[in-house]
């Protein structure tokens, strides 16, 4: 996992931009991480969420979600990283892609107030370990970190 964030850092380094540093870590997660099937990274617009970069086969037809439903919302309004092992059986989940069966969202927090959020679907069920949501968070806190 350290190497994954050492090649992530070290790529966003040099980036000009905050929506730059996001572009690349959808697109790396998803190159790096094989059940990273699609990863988006979604920023808070008030009572909105707005999809800011995203990576996977297909696009999301959930550009905006409104703060108060889907999984993302409950990662928002939480502040805490939400795991689903089967999207199936969760009535919260709003569907994006018939094929995902587990999803993982992790906030951003810049200082102490949630902007945005990471993510992840997977064609797995169950496909998310510690490891993964470890990585996940250690993302989001590099990313919080270059929040303008
Ligand atoms: N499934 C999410 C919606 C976003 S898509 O997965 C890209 C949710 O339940 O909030």
């Amino acid at each position: 996992m350290n190497a994954i964030i050492e090649s992530l850092r070290e790529k966003i380094a040099s980036v000009s931009s905050f929506d730059e540093a996001c572009e690349i870590i959808v697109r790396e997660l998803r190159r790096l991480v094989e059940q990273f099937n699609w990863v988006g990274i979604y920023m808070r617009h008030g009572e909105e969420l707005v999809l800011a970069a995203w990576d996977g086969p297909e696009a999301t037809q959930h550009v905006r979600i409104p703060v108060g439903q889907g999984i993302c919302s409950l990662a928002v309004r939480t502040g805490e990283t939400v795991v689903v092992g089967d999207v199936n059986a969760d009535s919260r989940y709003l569907a994006c892609f018939p094929q995902t069966r587990s999803e993982i969202v992790v906030p951003i927090y810049a200082q102490d107030e949630v902007i945005g959020e990471i993510d992840i679907d997977s064609d797995k069920a169950d496909a998310f370990t510690d490891e993964d949501r470890q990585l996940v968070e250690r993302i989001a806190a590099t990313l919080g970190g270059l929040h303008p």
